[in-house]
């Protein structure tokens, strides 16, 4: 049964920035994880949870290319689509005894043109977004015990109300699309979520799905990009970044603001199992509504919050790790 999917009135907008959402906010003595911490919305993330006092640690594939700059964090290795990698992560972690706050399960391919697969002959967006942070979170749960009340927040998207898992072929043999391989791997993002926390709740690991928005960055844009930039509607005709919160197309520091308000923000005590957008759980919309350049649908849907699904994803996903 799906419940508490509803808004709860946070007071913020979809306009708020992470630095909204932090304010009056101390995080000195949490320990933080944030994968991929150092992309486009990583980055805002890891900078503005340091900036709240935070001890944050950026999950980085390839740590020379992690450049933070003035950004307070560490930089571990940590590549998702190789189990080696992400068990060597897991067991640095745990060996320094901390305990670990909050996850943020961030890093993913985004669209690849043509179809690509892991070394276990996994798609590679299913095996970075999913499988590598389903076996990171499982091998952390040790530290996110030890925080005596921890978050695991998701990073997912709205294409995750339009991503069918594929349950007959989830390595896409056949029929591969970029859009549909990106939207199972989100999907994927919210079953997990959860399931996590129907499983773990009651040892105070609560866990949440959050949409960012669409964020481009606020360019100069490659040329190669603008013309599908442009059938999106998130560039002007001068090839500038069109921000419309209210339209889901936003600025770096309002994007990651409710991957920060799932990771830290005191108004979701209690809660869990949750999609996020816009600084608030999502509604629950069970309409079939088009994607189109003037309006991307993200609200949460029955079926990315269906318990049953989630339930049968971690047995596969358990069995593909296995
Ligand atoms: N931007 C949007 O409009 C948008 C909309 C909805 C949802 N999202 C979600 O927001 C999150 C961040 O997206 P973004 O736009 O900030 O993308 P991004 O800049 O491409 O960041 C993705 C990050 O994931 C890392 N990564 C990729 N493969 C990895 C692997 N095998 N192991 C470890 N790290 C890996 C990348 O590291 P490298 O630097 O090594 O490549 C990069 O830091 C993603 O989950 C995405 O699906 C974004």
């Amino acid at each position: 049964m799906i419940k508490d999917q509803h808004p709860l009135g946070s007071g913020f907008t979809a306009a708020s920035t992470t630095t909204d959402i932090l304010d009056g906010i101390d995080l000195t003595g949490r320990e933080v994880i944030v994968t991929g911490g150092h992309g486009r919305l990583g980055r805002e993330v890891t900078r503005a949870l340091a900036t709240a006092g935070a001890s944050v640690t950026v999950a980085a594939r390839d740590p020379h290319r992690a450049a933070l700059g003035e950004i307070d964090a560490e930089v571990e290795q940590l590549d998702l689509t190789d189990p080696a990698s992400v068990d060597a992560f897991a067991t640095r972690w745990l060996a320094t005894g901390r305990p670990l706050h909050a996850l943020v399960n961030n890093a993913a391919m985004l669209f690849s043109p043509e179809l690509r697969l892991d070394t276990r002959g996994n798609e590679l967006s299913f095996s970075t977004s999913h499988l590598g942070h389903f076996q990171l979170t499982r091998a952390l749960l040790p530290a996110l015990r030890k925080a005596g009340g921890a978050r695991v927040l998701t990073v997912t998207s709205g294409a995750a109300r339009f991503g069918e898992i594929r349950w007959n072929d989830l390595a896409f043999s056949t029929g591969y699309d970029p859009g549909a391989a990106y939207g199972q791997s989100k999907r994927a993002n919210v079953l997990f979520t959860v399931e996590l926390d129907r499983r773990y709740a009651d040892e105070g690991i609560r866990a949440f799905a959050a949409h960012p928005g669409v964020i481009i960055g606020p360019g100069p844009h490659h040329p190669s990009q603008l013309p599908s930039y442009r059938a999106q509607g998130l560039v002007d005709e001068n090839g500038a970044t069109i921000i419309n919160p209210e339209a889901g197309k936003k600025t770096l520091a309002q994007g990651a603001a409710t991957l920060v308000f799932g990771a830290v923000s005191p108004l979701l005590d209690g809660l869990g199992g949750l999609y996020l957008k816009d600084n608030d759980v999502a509604p629950l919309d069970d309409a079939v509504r088009p994607l189109t350049a003037d309006n991307i649908p993200s609200d949460a849907n029955s079926a990315m919050l269906d318990p049953a699904q989630a339930r049968r994803l971690w047995t596969v996903t358990e069995q593909l790790l296995a």
